[in-house]
């Protein structure tokens, strides 16, 4: 159990293992599709991150696994400074290039691993992280260190698609991800999400789950060429096992449609 007082050791966790490699290998071929997909630029996801998050004038805000900073983008609009994190340069490049031309100068990035930043202590007033939790380890180790860097009373808030509780189900949408994505650790259930932010210190504020549909052809070619995996991928989805609510993907008359369960929590710390 980790708590807000607590500061790891400046361990750079993704150096030590296989996962760092999947991580770079997957985000450096997505970075620049995942800038311009629909699920990075959806308005009712970045809506549901902004409603409750949306930085006071003057503020210091922090995005933790940034990718390509589209979060940190629109912070900027109305923050005093923004600084994200990613561990993938690719990613931080574009992020950089696409400040630039939007002629932010309240931006800033680097390359690092979120679940250990040189940081300091409540340098914060908010942060906020996507579509990560499930792409890390120990994910205790990225919720202490949010919890960390936040100043007491300020924000963080954090977005990502959720996993069945039943463990079948999840089990069977974490085979599908992992198959066309490596870097794909594993899914949370909000039950878990919870835990993990009053285990770090946090007051939830406010959550909300709710669908999200894209394309599922689409998602599977940002995330794999390899023909091998995609025939397993077809195996696997006609093995469908009860209970899976999270992850579904159904066939309508424009294609295949995935259907994700989004979870966002923010809380006080
Ligand atoms: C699906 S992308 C999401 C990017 C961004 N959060 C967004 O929603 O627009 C996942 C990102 O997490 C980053 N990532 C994964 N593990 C990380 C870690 N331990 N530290 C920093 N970044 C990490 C990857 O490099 C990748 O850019």
């Amino acid at each position: 159990m980790s708590s807000p007082g607590m500061v790891y050791p400046s361990v750079p966790y993704m150096e030590q293992s296989r996962h760092t490699h999947d991580i770079d290998q997957a985000f450096t071929n997505q970075a620049a599709s995942f800038n311009a997909s629909a699920v990075a630029n959806a308005s009712e996801i970045l809506e549901a991150i902004l409603e409750h998050s949306r930085p006071q004038r003057g503020e210091r805000w922090y995005e933790a696994a940034c990718g390509p900073g589209v979060i940190s983008r629109r912070l900027a609009a109305s923050a005093g400074s923004v600084h994200g994190v990613d561990a993938t340069a690719a990613m931080i490049e574009i992020a950089r290039r696409e400040a630039a031309a939007a002629e932010l100068d309240n931006v800033t990035f680097e390359v690092g691993d979120a679940t250990a930043t040189s940081l300091p202590d409540a340098g914060f007033d908010g942060a906020v992280t996507r579509f990560s939790v499930h792409h890390i380890q120990v994910p205790s180790r990225l919720f202490a260190e949010l919890a960390r860097v936040v100043r007491p009373g300020g924000t963080v808030a954090i977005l990502d698609h959720l996993a069945d509780p039943d463990a079948d189900a999840r089990s069977w949408a974490q085979e599908i991800e992992r198959l066309r994505d490596p870097s794909h650790w594993a899914s949370l259930s909000d039950a878990r999400l919870r835990e993990l932010g009053r285990d770090a210190g946090l007051d939830l504020t406010h959550e909300q789950r709710f669908p999200f549909e894209l394309d599922f052809d689409d998602w599977l070619e940002r995330g794999t060429d390899s023909q091998t995996a995609r025939d397993l991928i077809e195996l696997s989805l006609a093995d469908r096992p009860e209970g899976t609510d999270c992850f579904s993907v159904s066939t309508k008359p424009a294609g295949r449609i995935l259907r994700l369960q989004m979870w966002i929590g923010v809380w006080r710390r």
